[in-house]
Order: structure tokens, then C-alpha cells, then sequence
């Protein structure tokens, strides 16, 4: 059966032994099936929410901050020098050092380190005073603490900027809640905490999103990408917009043609307007969440939640009695204990449940599983994969919509892209029949926010020589 826009009965429903468990069944999931009406529905107001989240007076607030990353060209491969970048969005962070040039062959100096929850949710000057030890700890073990480098700052959560170099953090995602930094910019924190350390020299150049490094690293390996998305613990796109249709734009930009807009799409639907495919597993997975209430498109499918999603459900259905013989286990039963690195595996079952079952023993419910229940399982992950690839596919496709070039390359990343073995392509089925005349490719590029960003950081120090208009004058 194809999987196409048209095509209700896609995922199939499981033909089970028990007819009155298939009829509980379709009532109780059939919720989360989206029809292509509901699905161009769904693009109609993503495009909506678009236009009125780069209008200068809107007629309503708009659920897109459609951000202004202020960075105005792509690379040209001419970028050539030593670079760092900082890397934060995740409970890891990134220090990097990429050398550009020409050949372009060295591997970037990379070391990782965990951001402990304390950290994560701890004061913001702490936060800071953290990061900056990074980089100093990242610097010593090269032994490059004697240089002077420029630093692109990858700093993956929703920022209001006023320059490449200004941020305001508008709000925390993801695991992330640490007092004191909503409303302030993160490059001066992170300059005052360099400044603190006394020890380091690196100039904080140019913040940025990781869909913009996404989108620039695709950029400098392929120049028909004008699009970068995030598909991993939380998600996002970024796209190369017009600057004269970006009304809210203020500043005096003359001459600049073109600019990345941050769409910020994980808060689509904050304001309300997707709350008719809202099920009531979306707002349970909301009310286990850190940050309720927000960001409620990305918690219909990101890496954070979709296992989280899948484990709601999973569990309804056994207190309903149609799974596990309405038994369950304690480990079914706890918030987050399914990842969604399990969805990944579960789909990459082919005829044997080989991985379901090996999972389903981890959750101590393989001895209460019958084989009804094993298609059962499948099917569900099946039918939030595919819900999650027509919501994508439906807000890719109008960012796509408002590329003018012949054909559009767009960069991807994230875990839930890389590891989920379908999809990339539904996505690409689901996107295509969506507009259906548009050339595009997926094509995943990792460490956008690792290489991308030293690329980001390589376009701000050409642009200091001669664009003064995109920075603010706060080196040091
Ligand atoms: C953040 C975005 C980010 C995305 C992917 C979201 O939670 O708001 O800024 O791009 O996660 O990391």
C-alpha cells in the first residue's frame, strides 16, 4: 500500500484475531491519522502564520518568530583561516576548530562535554562560566591558548536578533531552563564570562541557529541549498528569504538582497491555530514536558518527545485492555523511559520483530505479548512516523514554495532524521506531492552546527570589513 497524501488506510490498520479489539483500536488511533485535506489545511496556515510573522504591523500575533539572522550571503568558498565555534543545544556541548581553505581536507578539532542537569537548569551566569571553560579546557588541550580567534556562537534555542553578533533569547526549549537569560543576549553573557576567566582571547563574532550552520555547511558543499532543518531533539528550519519581503525589518539593509529568516517552527501552533489535530496524547505529552504549554508543533514529533508520545499511547492502549493483557510494567508506565531512538529501531523491523521483541523484553512486557499486540505496537509507530512526515513535509513545502531558483537543495541533520529508518522517504513522498513543481533534494548534512558555524564565523569577519549594518559594536 502507498503511502500517499489521498491514501486513508495508509498505515494499514493490523488485521487482528480479535475483531472488537480492531474496532477499539481504530477508535482509539484513529485520531492521529491526518487526511490530505487536513494536511493542505495545515500548509495553508504555516504559510498564513509565515507572511504575518515577517509583517511589520500584523493583524494578529503570529505563532513564527521568523527570525532575522542577519546573515545576508552564503558562502563563496573563498573562506580561508582558523575558526571556532561553540556549540549548544543539546545536553552536550561543542567546542570546534575548523581550518578553511581552499583544499579543504582537515578534519575539525572537535571535544565534547556533557552539560550536567544542574547546569542545564542552574543559574544562567553559571551557565555561562561553564561554556567558557569549555572553551578554555578546548584550547589548552590543543594548545592553542596563545591565539586569537573569532567564534561563531551555535546557540539552538528561539532568539529575537538584533545583529549577527546581538541575540535575545526569547525562551528555552528542550531541556533546557536555566533563570536569568530569557530577555538577555547570550553573546554578551558569553563575553562577560570570557572576560571573568581572564585567561582565553577568542572574539565572539556571530551567533547563530543550528539550522542556519545546517544551512550554510549544505551551502558550502552543494550551492542549490538555501534550506537547513533540524530533525533531532528538537526542530526547526531556517531559509534564504528575500530581504524585501521581510516588512518587519527596520534596519537599514540597503544593498542586502537576500537574508536567512530563522523560522523558529517548534512554537507553530502556540497561538492556537493547530489545535484541531491536537489529541489528547499531544497534551499529555505536553503535561509531562519541562516546558508546558509551548512549543507544541515540535512536540508532536521531535527526537524529545515522539518516544514520549509513543510511550502515552502504548500505555493508554493497556489500561484500555487491548495491549498486554492490560497488565503493562512499571517501566511502560514511567515518563520518558521509551527514547525515541526505540521508534528508529522498532521501524527498522523488516518481517521479523526482531528488535520490538528485544525492546519489549527491556520493558519487562514480553512475557504478557502476544503476537496481536506485536502488530499492534508496529502499527502505532507506524502511524506517528507518518504523522510527523506529512507535518514536515507540509511546512517544508512551503518553504519551498518561496524559493525562486530552479531547483533547491535542502540540508539536513538531526538524530530523528539520521536514524529513523523511513523518514527521509515519506518525507520526500509526502513533500513532493505537496508541490508537485518544485525540484528539491533532502540531503543530510551533519556538524552544520559544528563546521557551519565556523563558516558563519568565517562570512562575519569578511562582512566586519566592509558591512558594518549587520553588527553590533560590542567587541571585547
Ligand atoms: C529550538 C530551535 C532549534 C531546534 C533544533 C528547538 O527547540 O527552538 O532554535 O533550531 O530546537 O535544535
Amino acid at each position: 500500500m502507498k503511502p500517499l497524501l489521498n491514501n486513508d488506510e495508509f498505515p494499514k490498520l493490523p488485521a487482528l484475531d480479535d475483531t472488537t479489539k480492531m474496532n477499539k483500536l481504530t477508535t482509539l488511533t484513529d485520531c492521529l491519522r491526518l487526511n490530505e485535506e487536513t494536511v493542505r489545511k495545515v500548509q495553508q496556515i504555516f504559510e498564513e502564520e509565515m507572511r504575518l510573522g515577517l509583517a511589520k504591523n500584523p493583524s494578529r500575533q503570529s505563532s513564527l518568530l521568523m527570525a532575522n539572522t542577519y546573515i545576508p550571503e552564503l558562502p563563496d568558498g573563498s573562506e580561508d583561516g582558523y575558526f571556532m565555534a561553540l556549540d549548544l543545544g543539546g545536553t552536550h556541548c561543542r567546542v570546534i576548530m575548523v581550518h578553511l581553505n581552499k583544499a579543504n581536507k582537515e578534519e575539525p578539532l572537535v571535544k565534547y562535554f556533557d552539560v550536567p542537569q544542574n547546569v542545564r537548569l542552574g543559574p544562567g551566569v553559571k551557565l555561562f562560566d561553564f561554556l567558557a571553560k569549555c572553551v578554555y579546557d578546548f584550547m589548552k588541550a590543543n594548545d592553542i591558548l596563545s591565539k586569537s580567534l573569532p567564534i561563531g556562537f551555535t546557540f539552538s534555542f528561539p532568539m529575537l536578533q538584533k545583529a549577527l553578533n546581538e541575540g535575545i533569547l526569547v525562551t528555552w526549549t528542550k531541556s533546557f531552563n536555566s533563570p536569568g537569560v530569557v530577555g538577555q543576549d547570550p553573546v554578551k553573557m558569553l563575553k562577560e564570562a570570557i572576560k571573568r576567566r581572564e585567561d582565553i582571547d577568542v572574539d565572539v563574532v556571530a551567533i547563530l541557529n543550528d539550522t542556519t550552520g545546517t544551512l550554510i555547511q549544505g551551502a558550502y558543499l552543494d550551492h542549490h541549498c538555501t534550506i537547513g532543518m533540524i530533525l533531532g531533539t528538537g526542530s526547526n528550519a531556517c531559509y534564504v528569504e528575500r530581504a524585501d519581503r521581510i516588512e518587519k525589518w527596520e534596519e537599514n539593509h540597503a544593498g542586502v538582497k537576500e537574508v536567512i529568516i530563522d523560522v523558529e517552527w517548534g512554537a507553530f501552533g502556540d497561538n492556537g491555530v493547530l489545535d484541531f489535530i491536537r489529541t489528547d496524547y499531544d497534551r499529555q505529552v505536553d503535561a509531562n514536558s519541562l516546558l508546558v504549554g509551548s512549543f507544541t508543533f515540535e512536540k508532536y514529533f521531535s527526537g524529545k518527545y515522539m518516544g514520549e508520545l509513543a510511550r502515552v499511547i502504548l500505555a493508554h492502549l493497556t489500561h484500555q485492555g487491548i495491549l498486554f493483557e492490560g497488565k503493562g510494567s512499571k517501566k511502560l508506565f514511567t515518563k520518558d523511559s521509551f527514547t525515541t531512538s526505540l521508534i528508529s529501531h522498532i521501524e527498522g523491523d523488516q518481517m521479523e520483530p526482531v528488535n520490538t521483541r528485544a525492546i519489549l523484553e527491556e520493558f519487562d512486557l514480553l512475557m504478557n505479548t502476544s503476537d496481536d499486540d506485536i502488530k499492534i505496537i508496529r502499527y502505532i509507530v507506524h502511524l506517528i512516523t507518518v504523522r510527523a512526515a506529512k507535518l514536515v513535509s507540509a511546512c517544508l513545502s512551503c518553504l519551498l514554495n518561496r524559493q525562486t531558483r530552479s531547483e533547491t537543495t535542502v540540508a539536513v541533520d538531526g538524530s530523528l532524521y539520521k536514524f529513523h529508518p523511513r523518514l527521509h522517504e515519506l518525507l520526500v513522498k509526502y513533500t513532493s506531492e505537496l508541490v508537485p513543481n518544485k525540484k528539491f533534494k533532502l540531503m543530510l548534512t551533519e556538524d552544520g552546527s559544528g563546521k557551519g558555524a565556523g563558516l558563519v564565523a568565517a562570512i562575519a569577519t569578511r562582512l566586519m570589513r566592509y558591512n558594518k549594518q549587520i553588527f553590533t559594536d560590542s567587541r571585547g
